[in-house]
């Protein structure tokens, strides 16, 4: 999938929203929640696209690990592209939807524990993404790269990928956890 395709899902996320929102707004006309639907949409597709693709890697690299070399890599480098182009801008959209719902909505505000949680949970995940899986993910490839042969480096870096992206996955089952739940409401 290229660039103009990965920029397509968050401007369908958009529009939806909008026609939705709208729609309400001219039904219900309250003009603010056609909006914050529109916002909403945005932040749970994002997150959908953003989380669940990220969740994905270590799951199909381990399958791929089976069949060889040149399969592991070639999954790798296909997990990377989907990565750059894709879903790490749709888990930054995430996050920067939901602040937005904060803000237009008079409901919430960043006092709120809730809305804290969140934005704690985020950051957690943020920095197991860039501070670990990513340094992981980078060692991980030069190992594969560097020979046909499979490296105990490699396998033990792979492993040490995966656990940290289980460990991401809990966090975002958390995150999901608190927006349905809002404890302290
Ligand atoms: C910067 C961090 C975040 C902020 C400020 C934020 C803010 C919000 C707000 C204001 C809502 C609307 C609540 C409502 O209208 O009932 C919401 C809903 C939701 N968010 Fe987030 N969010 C953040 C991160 C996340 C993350 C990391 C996830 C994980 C996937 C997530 C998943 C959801 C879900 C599933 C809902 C729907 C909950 C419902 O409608 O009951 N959010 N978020």
């Amino acid at each position: 999938m290229g660039a103009p395709a990965a920029a397509s899902v968050p401007l369908a996320a958009i529009l939806a929203g909008m026609a939705l929102g709208f729609g309400d707004s001219l039904v219900a006309a309250s003009f603010n929640s056609g909006w914050y639907q529109a916002v909403l949409v945005v932040h749970l597709v994002s997150a959908v696209v953003g989380f669940g693709g990220s969740a994905l890697g270590t799951v199909m690299l381990r399958r791929a690990w089976t069949d060889g070399a040149d399969a592991a890599a070639a999954v790798r480098r296909a997990f990377e592209f989907a990565s750059n182009r894709l879903t790490d801008m749709a888990a930054y959209l995430a996050g920067v939807a939901g602040v937005v719902a904060v803000l237009i909505d008079d409901r919430w505000t960043f006092r709120q524990g809730w809305v804290t949680t969140a934005f704690v949970l985020y950051f957690v995940w943020l920095g197991i993404a860039h501070g670990a899986l990513r340094p992981t993910s980078a060692k991980l490839a030069e190992a594969m790269d560097a020979g046909s042969e499979r490296s105990r480096d490699a396998e033990r870096l792979r492993k040490r990928a995966e656990l940290w992206s289980m460990a991401n996955n809990l966090v975002i089952v958390a995150a999901i956890a608190v927006m349905v739940t809002k404890p302290g409401l």
